[in-house]
């Protein structure tokens, strides 16, 4: 089988592999739909993603498939069926995993990551972290279910009520999956503040976006409850805080530097009794995912731009691919 392996920083080659075999708890899928984010630029380029990828490795953390082969403790899964896969493994022993909190897993692993992915024909996976897909969710968007359910954890980390104002700043796919996914959990208005403006547009005529800001001209009201920083700069972090009104919940998704600070007025927090919401990776997120896709709550293939094969991929990671909003590599 064909296979993109990661070799050291900034180096990616294809090539023909053996087909791996599942062990007893494992599945085999038959790749479909990889997508690619920015951990796999951060991969890519040596640096960490949700945990460090040791090279040579496969990476694809976003997968959906079919099942190619179970093995002999599987249960529930068959030959076949269409799957999409959770990338991360807790431990289930320590500290965090037994205090309900397993994203904070001190041995986190992850398919795509510290074992190999979705970028080649076929990749196993532990039994616990695959999921199936409805008739109604496309292998496609099965691909983003990994991504949807990043900002569903960041939701479920909010406490959310239909009064609620919210605003998202980035008009990336993960700042639009925010725009949708708030709308689900109940918020009655949801603005959107980027620097694209036919991105934010779009999300205006067909996301039921209320009020839209370029962030490069337009002046952010203050009256904010919710607000969803889903860049990951200091300027737009400065301006998710200054975005509230009192009593506000403000969730950092944007992922910086790790040496990056930003200013805040402390005064603010106080005064404003704001909530400084963190958010990494998505712990038991993907039935609701799921739900949302089969449901039509939340739609993800008009954000999806871009439909790439296996010798793309290095390109992409380079940038060397222009206006990309989401892109999926297809695995024939
Ligand atoms: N917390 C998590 O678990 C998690 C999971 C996935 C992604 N992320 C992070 O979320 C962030 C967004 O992810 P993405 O995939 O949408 O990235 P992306 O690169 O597709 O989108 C970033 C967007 O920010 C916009 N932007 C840039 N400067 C801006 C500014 N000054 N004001 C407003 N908008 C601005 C860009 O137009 C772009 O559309 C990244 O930092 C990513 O690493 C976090
Ligand atoms: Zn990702
Ligand atoms: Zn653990």
């Amino acid at each position: 089988m064909e296979r993109l392996v990661l070799t050291g920083t900034k180096k990616m080659t294809i090539e023909d592999h053996e087909q791996p075999t599942p062990k007893a708890d494992e599945i085999l899928v038959n790749t479909k739909f990889a997508g690619i984010c920015g951990t796999d630029h951060a991969l890519y380029n040596g640096l960490p993603g949700s945990a460090n990828a040791v090279p040579p490795i496969v990476l694809g953390h976003e997968n959906s498939g079919i099942v190619a082969g179970v093995g002999s403790a599987v249960e529930g899964f068959k030959v076949g069926d269409r799957v999409t896969v959770d990338p991360n493994i807790y431990c289930g022993k320590c500290f965090y995993c037994r205090t309900a909190r397993p994203e904070l897993c001190d041995h986190l692993s992850a398919v795509g990551v510290t074992r190999d992915g979705g970028l080649e024909e076929y990749f196993t996976a532990p039994s616990e972290v695959v999921y199936h897909l409805p008739e109604t969710v496309s292998l496609k968007a099965g691909a983003t279910i990994e991504p949807l359910s990043c900002a569903v954890h960041g939701v479920q980390l909010l406490n959310l009520t239909p009064y609620q104002k919210a605003l998202v700043i980035g008009d990336g796919f993960m700042g639009q999956l925010f725009v949708q996914a708030l709308q689900a959990y109940g918020i009655h208005q949801v603005d959107l503040a980027g620097i694209i403006d036919t991105k934010l547009k779009f999300n205006q005529e067909h996301f039921g976006v209320t009020n839209i800001f370029n962030t490069t001209r337009d002046e952010i009201p203050s009256d904010y409850d919710v607000v969803i920083e889903a860049v990951g700069l200091p300027q737009t972090q400065e301006a998710a805080v200054e975005a509230t009104r009192k009593g506000a919940q403000v969730l950092m998704f944007g992922v910086g530097k790790p040496d990056q600070h930003f200013q805040m007025n402390t005064y603010e927090v106080y005064q404003k009794q704001l909530t400084i919401q963190g958010s990494f990776i998505n712990p038991n997120a993907f039935e609701d995912s799921i739900a949302l896709l089969a449901s039509g709550k939340v739609d993800v293939e008009p954000l999806i731009s871009h439909e790439l094969n296996l010798a793309q991929v290095a390109d992409v990671l380079e940038d060397k691919v222009p206006n990309i909003s989401k892109a999926v590599v297809k695995i024939d």
